[in-house]
Parts: structure tokens; C-alpha cells; sequence
């Protein structure tokens, strides 16, 4: 088992006294790119990152209602009862999801233990919501299907917490798998796996957490959502993903901007997709800086710290940066050869204190595997 399966099976054990049935994870993930498409019905290309929520598992109560949810993070129990706007929430959401798509979900205890950094936009939120989903699956043998597991997990973030989000996060962290990125056309929901070895080519995938708490994020995302919304209406679309550069021509404003953005990073999703295929890297890191700027200028949901990492990365020799994620704050990626990564990252420090931004945490991340039970319930 993995440590955070590890831990939070024994965090199980001395909560419960009881060892779990089973252990489930699933991970964060990072947005390679194709920001902000998969609800216009578009194209986006995650890759899951190696860190994990952790969820261990035991059926022995009663009904939904009696359900212990144990968080080692937070060091607390809640009820499966009401919303708190906790962390609860999100198990509780994916039981109430299952229990809308007429499935019965008994009682049982969980048990969490993760080391996803949460609120910096690597969706420790998808994370929670896939491991509780999975466990819940095989606790109760339901028997769904992985994509089937992701769709109720989004309706956890429409229906029960309000959030128009797409279908990416959940997709990425319940289907990726490790060493590779994940296309998936997010209106025919059909996803394929395209090989990413970084390793190989002398890459590293470097992540800046800027720190900056997505707190306005959700107003922005639903904001973006519904100006989206209106310009495939005034196409005459169902979604923006079928509106052509030319179509952009009948549009204006906010519109045209948001409109503009969607058209191209669709483009640029199936092109880098297309390098990554021929190991060009060169190209696919162009790619993420004309991605950046199109989020920046057009879709308008970066920051100051974002711009700021993606520029010094840009002089300091990535072959490309973007920030990932929703926007608002959160995180940035960069593709650095592996010996300059230190360069990279002291750099953007050394920017981020002379602009008295606050201080940057960094990751390095290989793409990781999806959700997974880390003992089958036998
Ligand atoms: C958030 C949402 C996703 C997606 C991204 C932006 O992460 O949860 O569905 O829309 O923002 O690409």
C-alpha cells in the first residue's frame, strides 16, 4: 500500500478499533492543457499527479444516516447527515449522488488520510469525491463503471455544492493512468490515454502553488460558465465547442473574448496531443504559452503571481508554462529540463519576493495512476 493508503487504514483501525474492509485512493491532478473547455464540450488533456486521498472503509452500521466520516488531516469525525460546508461535504455528496441514482448505500465508517495540497487548484476536491466513490462502489458491490463513477462525482460539485464545474477532474482522477495524460472529449465522454514520458526526454513537470486562495473562484468559474453559455446561444449552438474561428466574427465583448479563447484551446488541445505523439516537446511547450496568454487575455482568469511564474520560467529555459486549473489564484505548471529546474524555481522565488507576492511552494510530478482499491474486498 501506498503511505496515504497506509495511513489511513491505521488511522481506521485506532479510530474504529476494527480493521477496514477495503482501501481506496485516487489523486490530484494537474491540467497539461485545454483549460476551462470541458464544459463548453471540448477537449482537455490532465495527467494525475502522485499525490493522493486515501479511504479506508468498514460496513458495519446501519443506514446512510449512520454513517462516521474520520478525517486524519483534520482530526475529526462528521456525520453523514447534514451539509457543513466542510470537508465532509464531499463524501457526503457522493452518497447522496448514489443514493439519486437509486443506489442503496448502506452505513459504514472512513476513515481519510491524503497529501493532496488542498484549495490550490490540483482538485483535492476530485480526489475525495473519486476515492469515496470507488470504495463506496466495491463496500456495497455495485459494480459501476469508472466513467459512470466520474459523472456522479460531477454531480456532486452541479447538484449538491453548486458549482457549475466540468468534467475533467473527476475524469482525470478516476480513469488516468501512470506514465501517461488522459484526451477526453468532454461532450462524447470518450477518453484515451496518450504516453507522456518525461524521464525519457530529460523533462521535469515543475508546479508553482502560488498560494493565492481561490476564494473568488467559484463566482469567477460560474460567471465564465454562463458568458459561455450565451455566446453558443447567440451562435445558435448548443456549445461553444462547434463554434469555428469564423464564427467568432458574429460575435463581440465579453463574448468574442471568452468565445475566442474556447475556439482556440480546442485547436491547441488536438495539436498537442499530436507532439506529444511525435516527442516534440518543443511544440508542445509552445503550445502552453500560447494557452497561458489565451487565458490570460482572452478568458481573463489569471493573476499577477501566475503571469509572474510563467514569464521567469519562459526566461529561464522551460519549454513551455501555463497555469493550470480553473485560474483565480492556484497553480502553475512549467516543462523544464531536468537540470534547471532549480534554476526555474529560484528564480520565480526571487520574483515572487521582489514583487512581495507570497512565498511559492513547488512540486515535481510524474504523471501517476487513477483511482484504485488498494485491497479488494474479497
Ligand atoms: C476546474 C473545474 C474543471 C475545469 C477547470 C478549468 O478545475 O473543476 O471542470 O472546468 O476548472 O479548465
Amino acid at each position: 500500500m501506498r503511505e496515504t493508503e497506509q495511513r489511513a487504514a491505521r488511522a481506521f483501525n485506532e479510530k474504529f478499533g476494527q480493521e477496514p474492509d477495503l482501501v481506496a485512493s485516487a489523486p490530484g491532478r494537474v491540467n497539461l492543457i485545454g483549460e476551462h473547455t470541458d464544459y463548453n464540450g471540448g477537449f482537455v488533456l490532465p495527467c494525475a499527479i502522485d499525490r493522493r486521498i486515501a479511504v479506508a472503509v468498514g460496513s458495519d452500521r446501519g443506514g446512510w444516516l449512520e454513517t462516521l466520516l474520520y478525517s486524519t488531516d483534520f482530526d475529526e469525525t462528521r456525520e453523514a447527515g447534514q451539509k457543513d460546508d466542510s470537508w465532509a461535504d464531499y463524501p457526503r455528496g457522493v452518497g447522496w449522488a448514489m443514493g439519486e441514482a437509486g443506489y442503496e448505500v448502506g452505513g459504514f465508517r472512513a476513515a481519510f488520510a491524503g497529501d493532496v495540497p488542498l484549495g490550490s487548484g490540483l482538485s483535492s476536491s476530485a480526489a475525495i469525491e473519486a476515492a469515496t466513490a470507488l470504495a463506496i462502489d466495491a463496500l456495497f458491490g455495485f459494480g459501476i463503471e469508472g466513467t459512470d463513477l466520474a459523472l456522479l462525482c460531477q454531480r456532486v460539485e452541479n447538484d449538491y455544492l453548486g458549482v457549475g464545474t466540468g468534467i475533467m477532474d473527476q475524469y482525470a482522477s478516476l480513469l488516468c493512468k501512470a506514465g501517461a495524460a488522459l484526451l477526453i472529449d468532454c461532450r462524447s465522454l470518450e477518453a484515451k490515454s496518450v504516453p507522456l514520458d518525461l524521464m525519457q526526454a530529460g523533462l521535469t513537470l515543475v508546479v508553482c502553488d502560488t498560494r493565492v486562495e481561490r476564494g473568488l473562484a467559484d463566482t469567477g468559474y460560474n460567471d465564465r460558465r454562463a458568458t459561455c453559455e450565451r455566446a453558443a446561444s447567440t451562435l445558435g449552438l448548443d456549445l461553444l465547442r462547434d463554434a469555428t474561428e469564423g464564427d467568432l466574427d458574429l460575435l463581440s465583448g465579453a463574448e468574442l473574448k471568452r468565445a475566442r479563447h474556447i475556439v482556440t484551446e480546442n485547436i491547441r488541445v488536438l495539436e498537442a496531443v499530436e507532439a506529444l505523439e511525435n516527442t516534440d516537446f518543443d511544440a508542445f511547450g509552445r503550445l502552453m504559452y500560447s494557452s497561458h496568454a489565451s487565458l490570460r487575455d482572452d478568458f481573463e482568469v489569471s493573476t499577477p503571481e501566475l503571469d509572474t511564474f510563467v514569464e521567469t520560467a519562459e526566461v529561464h529555459g522551460a519549454l513551455g508554462a501555463r497555469l493550470t486549473g480553473a485560474g483565480f489564484g492556484g497553480c502553475a505548471i512549467a516543462l523544464v529540463p531536468e537540470n534547471e529546474t532549480t534554476t526555474v524555481t529560484n528564480a520565480a522565488r526571487q520574483a515572487f519576493s521582489e514583487r512581495e507576492f507570497k512565498d511559492p511552494a513547488f512540486y515535481e510530478f510524474v504523471p501517476a495512476a487513477g483511482a484504485e482499491l488498494a485491497q479488494p474486498k474479497s
